[in-house]
């Protein structure tokens, strides 16, 4: 409930937040049943706003492992800061086309997994074609970029520029979320 109340009030003010509720529980799970977390060693994660999906993360990743969360709503930012007390999490009030050098400040070069729910369809195209260049950039060979957006998109809005970056791409829906998702697994 104080989640809901946090999106609401920050999607007045940031059309980037782009949602008045966080992730459903079964939007979380069934994104991240696409990750492997005895392999996971470094996970970043695009927009947690809250952290529904950071907590998730938290419980399922192993002790050595690291979470990088770049999110760019200040106010966001502060909840997290505030919330999110874990020696495994750095959060970078940023924004995810700076993830090459937000690695770079964290001393790591490529990661496993990027986890990200910033909303593609509003995005200009420079910024899209930014970010999912440095996205595949900033993952291992093998890596995964998983995104989850609103069932309301279009290939033409993300998978066919998915596809022109990652050799596999892969789609699903997820129902149990309001609204429905549709959950992208790209694998470098
Ligand atoms: C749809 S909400 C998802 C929030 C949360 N992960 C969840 O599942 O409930 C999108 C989030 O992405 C953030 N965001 C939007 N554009 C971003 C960008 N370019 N870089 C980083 N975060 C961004 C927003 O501030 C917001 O927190």
């Amino acid at each position: 409930m104080t989640d809901t109340l946090a999106y609401m009030r920050n999607f007045i003010r940031d059309k980037n937040v782009a949602s008045i509720t966080p992730t459903s529980p079964f939007g979380v799970k069934r994104v991240c049943r696409n990750i492997d977390f005895d392999c996971g060693d470094l996970i970043v994660e695009y927009g947690p706003g809250t952290g529904v999906f950071t907590n998730y993360l938290l419980k399922n990743m192993k002790s050595g492992s690291r979470l990088i969360l770049i999110e760019r709503n200040k106010n966001f930012d502060s909840i997290l800061k505030r919330t999110i007390q874990d020696p495994r999490v750095v959060i970078f009030n940023d924004s995810a086309e700076n993830v090459l050098e937000t690695l770079r400040s964290c001393q790591e070069s490529q990661a496993d997994y990027i986890v990200s729910g910033i909303p593609f369809l509003l995005l200009n195209c420079l910024l899209k074609e930014k970010i999912l260049y440095n996205t595949h950039r900033a993952l291992k060979k093998g890596g995964k970029f998983l995104v989850y957006q609103t069932c309301f998109q279009a290939d033409h809005h993300l998978k066919v520029h998915l596809e022109r970056f990652f050799p596999s791409v892969h789609t699903k829906f997820e129902v149990r979320n309001i609204p429905p998702l549709r959950i992208y697994e790209a694998i470098k």
